[in-house]
């Protein structure tokens, strides 16, 4: 299969942050939805951009609590979204939308990891959330993203990627639930959704991304795996601290933002799109099976998860759930 997965060759190595990724970027006058932008990941994020100089509106499903979060960063305001509720989330993007502001960064950034099995709609909850929400949430704001003439959607995946398989028949798992696989299935559907975006909308001049952070200990969703967990992998020590070794992607959040706000501005990838990244960088393919130790965090996309025609048929499937 040919594909896009060449790393480009760029300045910033594993170990840098957002803010040294954005040095010397100007994003003032640029506006930029993050969701999940007031914690974690997100909200290195948030911070970064909108320190660059970008308006940043965060998407949270608790909007004081989300405001506390962000309490002193200018050029922010929040928006109440919930991933889980399409009510929410048409109701988040007609306030958008209403503002008429162009849309020039949307980071589809929030995520779940466990948690209850179902939503309301007997959906499962992770790739309701991780996908279908976001799928429904960029859908909505296209009009937006096309008025800003040059506009990049992030999906924040993960290296679980590699290990997701899109269910066609049974995407909520009515059987055999496993809610790590369930976890890799929402992932890999961040990625193929990049892929069908860019191909679809490259020529409206809106680009898709999916950016694997790298792994970041002390968020509440990757506290989820336990300590116990967490210590067999190596990303914990004996007292509870994390390791951080960003050589073999194990990050702080500044360090787990900065491939994010790299694919969401770098002109590095100007011509580039409907790729994977990791480590400030397009990620090479890599489809050798690899297992999950402590020494070795396997991130590389894999093939199935870039293939062109399984990107097209979750569009569609995206859309009849939606439907539904
Ligand atoms: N940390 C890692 O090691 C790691 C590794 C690979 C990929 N990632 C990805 O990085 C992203 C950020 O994760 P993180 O580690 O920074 O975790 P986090 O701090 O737990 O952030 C997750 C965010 O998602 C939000 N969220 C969850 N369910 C939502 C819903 N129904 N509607 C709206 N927002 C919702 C949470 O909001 P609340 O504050 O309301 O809970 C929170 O802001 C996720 O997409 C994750 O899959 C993380």
């Amino acid at each position: 299969m040919t594909h896009k997965q060449h790393p480009i060759g760029t300045p910033f190595p594993p170990a840098s942050t957002a803010d040294e990724v954005l040095a010397g970027t100007d994003l003032t006058g640029r506006n930029a939805i993050v969701t999940g932008g007031h914690a974690g990941i997100g909200l290195e994020v948030t911070r970064a951009l909108a320190r660059a100089g970008a308006s940043v509106t965060v998407g949270a499903r608790d909007p004081d609590r989300a405001a506390d979060a962000l309490a002193g960063i200018e050029r922010v305001e929040v928006g109440r979204l919930d991933l889980v509720d399409p009510r929410s989330v048409e109701a988040f993007a007609t306030g958008w939308l209403d503002g008429a502001r162009p849309l020039h960064i949307l980071v589809n950034g929030a995520g779940a990891s466990g948690g209850p099995e179902r939503d309301a709609r007997g959906y499962e909850t992770q790739f309701a959330t991780n996908h279908l929400g976001h799928f429904q949430l960029t859908m909505a704001l296209l009009p937006a993203l096309r008025a800003a003439r040059g506009a990049r959607v992030v999906n924040v995946s993960s290296g679980a990627q590699r290990f997701g398989r899109i269910r066609w028949d049974d995407p909520n798992f009515t059987n055999g639930y496993d809610s790590r696989v369930a976890y890799a299935q929402s992932k890999l559907a961040n990625v193929l959704f990049a892929v069908e975006l860019d191909r679809r909308w490259a020529a409206d001049s809106i680009r898709g991304y999916a950016v694997h952070p790298g792994v970041v200990v002390g968020t509440k969703l990757n506290s989820s795996a336990g300590d116990e967990a967490l210590r067999r992998m190596g990303l914990i020590d004996e007292a509870g601290q994390p390791i951080i070794d960003p050589v073999v992607g194990k990050k702080t959040p500044r360090q787990g933002a900065s491939t994010i706000v790299f694919a969401a501005t770098s002109p590095l990838l100007a011509g580039i799109g409907g790729v994977y990244l990791k480590d400030n960088d397009v990620s090479p393919l890599d489809d050798e099976p690899r297992q999950l130790t402590a020494d070795c965090i396997p991130a590389e996309v894999a093939s199935h998860s870039v293939d062109p025609e399984s990107a097209e048929r979750l569009w569609t499937l995206s859309e009849r759930l939606l439907a539904a």
